[in-house]
Parts: C-alpha cells; sequence; structure tokens
C-alpha cells in the first residue's frame, strides 16, 4: 500500500446557509466594447461533447442535427463559439480522439451536409464552430497508419515513430502511456514497435517527416475553407519526441515513467507550431487554443501572443491542483485558497504579459465537476454553482463553459467500476489496485476524478431520457435529470442556468467586465476570492466566497460603488453569506 485518497478540501465545513432570491441587475443597454479586442476574446466558448449533447434520431448518441436544433440554448448564454470534441469517421477507442478520416464525419453524428448546415445556422447567430483537432496521433485505422503499418518500404512508412525492440525482444524504452500500460505496441507486420502516447488505438504521428506536417496542414486548411471560427489543439504538448529515446526512472512499482515526463513539450516543438501557424492561422479571423499539458505560465512567452504560437493556451495547474501525479488518482493533496487564485492570476498575468490572451476554464470533459472539484462539501448547490459562474464569466480572458456547468451539474457516483464507460476510468482504477490500493480506496479516487462525470447526456427536460434521446442513451442520463434540466432551471428565476445568462448579459452591459485589466486583491483572504476589472472608464469589483461560510471583507472596498450584481435587498457591503458573490462598479 503506497498510500491513501486524502480528502483534499481544507476550508472548514459549515452548516449551509441557502441563498435565496435573484439578483439586481442593472439596465440591459448593450456598451460597446472600446478596445480593439478579437471577437474570440470578446465572447463566451462552449463546449459541446458532441456524443452527449442531443440526438436527432433517436440512436442513442449525440449528433451534429441535434446540436443545429439546439443552438438557440447556445445564443441565449451569450456564446459565440462552440468547440465541438471530434466528430469526424472515427472508431470510438477514446470517443472520437482516434480519427481514422479527418475529411469525413463519423455516421453516428452525422453528414458532411450535417455539419455545413451547422456552420451556416450557427453563423446566423453569431456562433462561430470549433473543431477539434487531434493532430498528435490519428487512429490506428487511419489509412495512413495502416499504409505506415504494412512494411518498411511504402511511401508512408515514416509517417508514425516505429522503433526495433530491444535485444530481448522488449519495448523500445519503459515508457508509460497517459492511459496506463507500456506507451509502445508491437507490429508482427514490420517486426517494430510504434509509440503511442495515448491508447494503442491511438499511434503517434512522426512530425520530423514534412509530409506528415503538410497533410495535417492541409485538414486544418480544409476546415478553415468551411468556414469554422478556430481549432482547439489535442494534446499538442507531445507532437515532438526527443532526439534519443532513453529508459526513464522509474516512477511506480511497474517499473515504468510517464512518458508525460519523457516527451512533453521537447525542445524544437515551437518550430513546428510555427510552421503551422503560417500556413494555416495567418491572413484569416479563426483563433487557436493549444490544450498545452505541461506548460507553465512562466513559458508563455513563446507559445502565445504575437511571438508565440497559439492565440490561447489551456494550462493544467488548476485542475491538476489536488493531483502531484496525473498517473495515480489515489495520492491526491491538500491545497488552499490562495494556490487556486494563483493559478488565475498567474495565467492572465503571464498571457498578458506575453501579449496573448487567458481561456478561463474550471471543466472540460476530462474533467470532474468543478463544484465537487474545487468547493468544500456541503452547502446549497445552486449557490455553489453560481459562485464558480461568477469567477468563469468575470475573470479577465474568454470563459469555456463545459455543457451541463451552466445547469449546475455534479459528478456521477455510479457504485462499480463496470457501470463507466471512460478507458483512462477503467485504466485507472486497474493501475490503482496494481499499485496496491484497496477496491474502496481506487471507487472513491474513481468517483472524484473519472471522466464520466463530464460525459452523460445533456439534461433538457425531465422526460424520459432527459429529453436527450428517444431511443438507449450510450451512457445512463444522470437520475439528478428530473430537477436539473434545461427546461425546469428555465422556469426557475433563481436557477443556475438563469444566473449564467444574467451574468452573461452583465458581461455584455458592463464592458470592463470583458476588456478591463485584471488585478487580484486580497490575496491572502482565506475565504473571498476577490479582483477588480478596470478599462479605465469603469471599475468593476468582483468578490467571491468561495466556502460554506459567512465570510468578512472590508466594506471600504467598495466604498461609493454601486452593486450592479447583488442578492436583492442586499445592501450590506462587508458581509458575504456561504458561496455569495458580488460585482460592485464604480
Ligand atoms: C486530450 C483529450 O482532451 C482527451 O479526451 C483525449 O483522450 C486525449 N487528448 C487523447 O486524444
Amino acid at each position: 500500500m503506497k498510500g491513501k485518497l486524502k480528502r483534499i478540501l481544507v476550508i472548514p465545513l459549515m452548516v449551509c446557509i441557502l441563498i435565496s432570491g435573484g439578483c439586481n441587475m442593472s439596465s440591459t443597454t448593450v456598451t460597446e466594447t472600446s478596445s480593439d479586442l478579437s471577437w474570440w476574446q470578446k465572447t463566451i466558448a462552449y463546449e459541446i461533447y458532441v456524443k452527449s449533447f442531443k440526438d436527432s434520431d433517436g440512436d442513442g448518441t449525440g449528433d451534429l442535427n441535434g446540436i443545429t436544433s439546439e443552438l438557440d440554448h447556445l445564443k441565449e448564454l451569450g456564446v459565440g463559439a462552440v468547440w465541438l470534441t471530434p466528430c469526424y469517421v472515427s472508431p470510438q477507442a477514446d470517443n472520437g480522439y482516434d480519427i481514422a478520416d479527418y475529411y469525413n464525419i463519423d455516421p453516428a453524428y452525422g453528414t458532411m451536409e450535417d455539419m455545413d448546415r451547422l456552420i451556416e445556422e450557427a453563423k446566423k447567430r453569431d456562433i462561430r464552430i470549433i473543431m477539434d483537432l487531434v493532430f498528435n496521433h490519428t487512429s490506428n485505422e487511419n489509412e495512413w497508419f495502416k499504409k505506415s503499418r504494412s512494411g518498411k518500404d511504402n511511401p508512408k512508412s515514416d509517417w508514425y515513430i516505429w522503433r526495433d525492440p530491444k535485444p530481448d525482444g522488449s519495448a523500445p524504452t519503459n515508457w508509460r502511456s497517459i492511459f496506463g500500460g507500456s506507451a509502445w505496441e508491437f507490429d508482427e507486420t514490420r517486426g517494430q514497435y510504434y509509440l503511442h502516447t495515448f491508447l494503442p488505438e491511438q499511434p503517434d504521428l512522426n512530425w520530423e517527416n514534412p509530409e506528415v506536417r503538410a497533410a495535417l496542414r492541409d485538414v486544418a486548411n480544409f476546415w478553415v475553407k468551411k468556414g469554422v471560427g478556430g481549432f482547439r489543439m489535442d494534446a499538442i504538448t507531445y507532437i515532438k519526441k526527443p532526439a534519443e529515446y532513453k529508459d526513464g526512472t522509474p516512477d511506480a512499482e511497474d517499473g515504468m515513467v510517464g512518458i508525460h515526463s519523457m516527451t512533453a513539450n521537447t525542445d524544437g516543438i515551437l518550430d513546428y507550431l510555427h510552421e503551422f501557424k503560417s500556413s494555416v492561422q495567418d491572413g484569416t479571423d479563426i483563433f487557436t487554443v493549444g490544450e498545452a499539458n505541461g506548460v507553465k505560465p512562466s513559458d508563455l512567452d513563446d507559445w502565445t501572443g504575437e511571438n508565440g504560437v497559439f492565440d490561447m493556451v489551456f494550462m493544467f495547474g488548476l485542475v491538476n491542483i489536488d493531483l502531484p501525479d496525473e498517473t495515480n488518482w489515489c495520492e491526491t493533496r491538500d491545497w488552499k485558497l490562495d494556490e487556486f487564485k494563483s493559478f488565475f492570476t498567474d495565467g492572465v498575468k503571464s498571457s498578458e504579459g506575453a501579449g496573448g490572451w487567458f481561456p478561463v476554464f474550471l471543466e472540460n470533459h476530462d474533467q470532474s465537476r468543478s463544484i465537487v472539484h474545487f468547493l468544500p462539501e456541503g452547502g446549497d448547490r445552486k449557490a455553489r454553482a453560481k459562485a464558480l459562474a461568477t469567477l468563469l464569466l468575470t475573470m479577465k480572458g474568454t470563459p469555456f463553459i463545459m455543457e451541463g456547468e451552466e445547469l449546475g451539474y455534479e459528478n456521477v457516483n455510479w457504485p462499480s467500476i463496470d457501470d463507466y464507460d471512460d478507458i483512462s476510468t477503467k485504466n485507472h482504477y486497474e493501475f490503482a489496485l496494481e499499485e496496491g490500493y484497496s477496491e474502496e480506496e481506487a471507487m472513491e479516487a474513481v468517483h472524484h476524478f473519472s471522466r464520466d462525470s463530464a460525459r452523460t447526456p445533456m439534461q433538457w427536460d425531465s422526460t424520459q431520457n432527459a429529453g436527450f434521446t428517444t431511443g438507449t442513451p450510450w451512457l445512463p442520463v444522470y437520475p439528478d435529470y428530473e430537477t436539473w434540466n434545461r427546461t425546469s432551471e428555465k422556469e426557475d428565476p433563481d436557477s443556475v442556468l438563469n444566473y449564467y445568462i444574467k451574468l452573461s448579459s452583465l458581461r455584455r452591459e458592463h464592458s470592463e467586465l470583458i476588456d478591463g485589466d485584471y488585478e487580484e486583491i486580497m490575496h491572502d483572504d482565506e475565504s473571498i476570492f476577490a479582483f477588480t476589472r478596470n478599462n479605465g472608464t469603469k471599475k468593476a469589483t468582483v468578490l467571491i466566497n468561495l466556502t460554506n461560510k459567512e465570510a468578512s471583507y472590508d466594506p471600504g472596498t467598495v466604498k461609493d460603488a454601486t452593486c450592479i450584481l447583488c442578492l436583492e435587498g442586499d445592501a450590506d457591503p462587508g458581509a458575504l453569506r456561504p458561496y455569495e458573490a458580488v460585482i460592485y462598479e464604480e
């Protein structure tokens, strides 16, 4: 036994005090932002897990026509950019992150005509579609890989990373893939191993080969011509491999070392990405956001801004705040609120310093739900979700809402590992047992970190299957759907959904929340996350109590300011109820 799953929440638990009443919002006049920000800096982005959003044909799987039918939900949220998880042809070993054909839509999700219609209908609502480019690897069913594995002399033999076995026939290195097990798979035909950072069904492309880079640029340009608004670049920090393939020092009892520590952000990677930027993005108005595990705020000068490679960079310090080693979900660490705050402050400041822009996110399809992940247990669920919504929508940067976050979703806590679908969850569970943790500990970790919590079907209404499908959903709908669904929340003025909608219009009405400078205040306060947004004309002060107990602050902080978001009848600066958020303006 190496250790136990520790409870990670350090903020004391207190009795819940319900926050009631709606919010006072100011007039609905839309103030034009005076700055020269790009469209994607002023808007709100929304991630759709295509498989789980809305099924239009009753096969239990979400699809493009389903998304088109619900665009008005996104419009109402003020969303201007919709990131679709991969919907290209795929055998779905990793739910689409294993692409067999970058130029066609998977039949389970629809057709290219459906995609064209989605792009067009979205544009009518000022919404741009953002495609997920999975370029570190393909599916093993991609024609490129089929050719590459067919022998050592074919024109694509060098498109993937092939290496001979060690003299004893074992894998070329002791690297462990991100999803567990060796990162090398032996191929009988070639008599060689190929590298896969993720599943064996996801062989890594060889970016050293200029033909590979050209083929990927062609894919991206195909989608630019279709009229998409940008790209999220999957697992992009792994595309460059080290010059030498060497064993690393084992980091677990299996004798292996996580591939991340051996290949992430390898020198030379930026050359490839500059080449990509100039041949795909220059002269367009699209934006790019890189999924950049391994990139830290101090690296941002190279990664974002004019001299960098992406417009925005998703960094992972925040979502891994409780997880020192992503391989081992059973070893967590305690953290304090000042660390949490620093991830935002450092992220915003370093992005600015680099001349870039910060993507604000608390959730995505690889993470558990934020109200469980980041807040202490207990307290009113709506208030918890609203506190984090305030942070997400008032922090400087482009907010990325994860499907369902706007409804206040919690984690699924299914009793058995067999209830889970996600391959990474199952592999983490197996790894935990192999490393000597008990089944109870392994399941506790699954409940806390499983990616399935972000992937259950969208809850549209209280009818069967939450209105997601008329068939059998590919993943069970979470049982709380009878209360926590779009339709019911729309009717409830105090709901999480209506709070998101109000906050979204508040951003447009008070443009300093979009273009204002960001300064953190009260950094050492252990309950309140507070900051200002100042655009020279107006200054907003945001105060969010992230605990389930009352908190106080110096009322002078907001002296002479008007509350633009506060509970009805609450004119008592200086005190915040559990999870209460307020915004003052002067
Ligand atoms: C990161 C994606 O977000 C995740 O869902 C996927 O499994 C891996 N990359 C592999 O593509």
